[in-house]
């Protein structure tokens, strides 16, 4: 079955920075595209092996695209009923993948005073539990599974692939998958410094940021249960500029093709570095997804931020 690929991505050597080695865990590798895979099939699984839910449940989950896309595909394989909320900022290529697994889309349509939908998308799944039985909502913003999940495979994988890493620079928004890395990591060597990188314009480190965020997957206008849960040692914030000049350099000096939150993230280890004077140290980032998902925005946003 596909979904026994999902987890062993490639741990690749990308270059040295200031005499730190750098490391890129490709998580786009992943079957259905993105780091989200790990988590549906681990919570699924562990939901059916314990009777928590059967193949008659609905399972519903609000997704801007990764988790929607997975979920989807694991769910159809599974024999399972999804339901995935999304909101008009979705790409059209993630919107007809989850259709074309079969799962069902209710859009959101009412933006919050932020210009978000995830308070709104949070509401329809709040009033779908309320009128229906056989739901059982996923959650990844509160599910302590989700967490685990990334705790058992890519925070445990993370360390069996460089066991002498250092620092762990993860893109955040649920924090489902920084929180289960951070677990793994510190129950492995307590010294592991995990950090968070957000972009610009998120509200999870600068909740009064008045700049406008257009990436999506990485961040997020609420700190959830799974980000306030997560033992994260220190964060940086890296613009939207930025992140689409560190997509090119991975492309030009890497031959790496990456989607927006990894381009945050290779910018933010290297700012850390930067920023804190670090030498010599073992770096592992971890890239959520590919750039094919991203292309169309990419090029908007560089047109927008005059990137030509
Ligand atoms: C591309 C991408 N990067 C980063 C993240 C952040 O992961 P998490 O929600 O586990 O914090 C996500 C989550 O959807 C994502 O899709």
């Amino acid at each position: 079955m596909i979904t026994d690929y999902i987890g062993n991505t490639p741990m690749v050597r990308i270059m040295s920075y200031d005499k730190n080695e750098l490391f890129v865990k490709l998580e786009g590798n992943n079957v259905f595209g993105s780091a989200k895979d790990r988590a549906a099939l681990y919570v699924l699984t562990n939901l059916l092996n314990r009777k928590v839910i059967t193949k008659e449940d609905t399972i519903i989950e609000s997704s801007s695209g990764n988790m929607g896309i997975a979920l989807a595909a694991v769910g159809k394989q599974m024999g399972l009923k999804i339901k995935i909320v999304i909101d008009q900022s979705i790409s059209k290529i993630n919107k007809s993948l989850i259709k074309s697994f079969g799962a069902e889309l209710i859009e959101a349509t009412e933006a919050d005073s932020n210009g978000s939908y995830l308070k709104s998308r949070l509401k329809i799944v709040q009033d779908y539990l309320a009128i229906h039985e056989h739901v059982y909502w996923f959650n990844q913003y509160g599910n302590d599974l989700v967490r685990e999940a990334y705790r058992e495979t890519l925070g445990k994988e993370i360390l069996r692939n460089v066991p002498d890493v250092e620092y762990i620079f993860v893109a955040v928004s649920s924090g489902g998958t920084i929180g289960g890395i951070a677990e793994a990591a510190k129950s492995y060597r307590e010294d592991i410094k995990v950090i968070a990188v957000d972009v610009e314009g998120s509200k999870l480190y600068e909740p009064s940021t008045k700049s406008i965020k257009h990436f999506t997957g990485i961040g997020s206008s609420v700190e959830s249960h799974n980000f306030k849960s997560a033992d994260i040692d220190d964060h940086i914030i890296v613009s939207e500029i930025e992140s689409i000049k560190g997509l090119d350099e991975l492309l030009q000096n890497e031959q790496i093709f990456l989607g927006e939150s990894s381009g945050c993230v290779y910018m933010g280890a290297k700012k850390y570095l930067d920023v804190h004077n670090i030498k010599g140290a073992k770096c592992v980032f971890v890239s959520h997804d590919r750039g094919e998902r991203y292309f169309e925005m990419i090029q908007n946003l560089k047109e927008l931020y005059h990137l030509h």
